[in-house]
């Protein structure tokens, strides 16, 4: 039996998803009253179920296998490269110093698009603690920040993440189409990162299920951001790939404070709960290490490499220079950019470096 297909209106009374939701948040009500924000979703397989929705009826199985009779599944188009524990345990948050005009510029039109996603996704990490006298609940925590509330954020900011390099690999193949020129390399790495990217997406929405004002605040930040990257990617994708850098880097802080937020137990659904299935295959977690902790693990070590590698490519020639992300080096023993983590450059590398 498969019991992700099981749930459904009868197997959950009204009484118990109220009582669930009681020990989700401790607070029924409040959730009742933003009942189409986020849906934590109920997942029976690995073991045992860590949310419950208060909507048991729109329970069903997210992903499904094909509905056709002679395909079993579809495979991955990019297969993610390995990351060592050591390695993922070792990215730490990093800022590069705005040097020119276009950093500037980048770093101040990310600080006004994070803004817009802490307001958004209700995100305030840092003022919990003095927050603490105003809320009665942050009073009781050291950190506002419940696991709803960072699924919130993480599911926002991931549909936000993976747009840009689509639209930065869509242009770049416009131009080689339209220009007669190779491209060296780019467009595989960004269509690759938004690839990566909606991995990230599909690994929480196992988790919560989002309700129609978030779709509909999703839909409406995609229809701005996506036009507004096409066009800024036009005019300068030097800009546009050093504000991507500077994104990640606050995606990185972001999962890093979760991570700590796990480990100083924080957060125990999040510290009991289980990788989805999906993310266990994508990363090729090693058994042992399937926790959420470790899928949140892999997905910061991503974040860090898209950091590395939009810094990069936001100090290379964007017309001449090959991608050195693709590039087959003539001394391989050498540190110089790589797929996976193996020579990590948090702040990117120089032109020269990486070159
Ligand atoms: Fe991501
Ligand atoms: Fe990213």
């Amino acid at each position: 039996m498969n019991c992700n297909r099981t749930i459904t209106a009868t197997a959950l009374s009204k009484q118990s998803a109220t009582h669930i939701l009681k020990t989700l948040n401790g607070k029924a009500t409040a959730i009742a009253a933003r009942p189409a924000f986020i849906l934590l979703q109920s997942r029976c397989s690995p073991p045992e179920r860590q949310f419950s929705t208060s909507r048991p009826a729109l329970m069903k199985e997210l992903f499904p296998p094909p509905d056709t009779p002679n395909i079993k599944t579809t495979e991955a188009a990019w297969q993610h490269p390995i990351y060592s524990y050591e390695q993922m345990e070792s990215i730490k948050v990093a800022h590069r110093e705005a040097r020119t005009v276009s950093d500037h510029v980048a770093l101040s039109i990310m600080r006004t698009v994070r803004f817009g996603m802490d307001l958004v996704t209700g995100y305030k990490h840092d003022k919990a603690v003095a927050n603490g006298t105003k809320d009665p609940k942050d009073a009781k925590s050291t950190s506002s920040m419940t696991e709803r509330k960072w699924m919130i954020r993480f599911i926002f900011l991931e549909t936000v993440a993976g747009v840009p390099g689509m639209v930065a690999g869509m242009l770049r193949h416009l131009h080689s189409l339209r220009r007669m020129k190779r491209d060296n390399g780019w467009i595989e790495t960004c269509l690759e990162e938004s690839y990566n990217e909606r991995m990230h997406l599909l690994t929480f929405l196992q988790v919560a299920q989002p309700g129609w004002f978030m779709r509909l605040v999703v839909l409406g930040a995609q229809g701005v951001f996506f036009n507004t990257f096409f066009i800024s990617y036009l005019i300068s994708p030097r800009t546009a790939h050093r504000f991507v850098g500077y994104l990640e880097e606050e995606a990185v802080l972001t999962y890093t404070r979760v991570l700590q937020d796990i480990d100083a137990g924080k957060l125990p659904k999040f510290a009991q709960m289980q990788a989805p299935e999906i993310a266990v295959k994508y990363w090729n977690m090693p058994e042992g290490q399937r926790t959420m902790r470790d899928a949140i693990l892999y997905i910061r070590a991503d974040e860090a490499k898209h950091r590395e590698v939009n810094h990069t490519l936001g100090n290379l020639d964007q017309k001449n220079d090959p991608n050195p992300f693709a590039a087959k080096f003539e001394d391989d023993s050498r540190p110089h950019p790589v797929k996976d983590i193996k020579y990590h450059k948090a702040t990117g590398w120089e032109r020269e470096e990486a070159l």
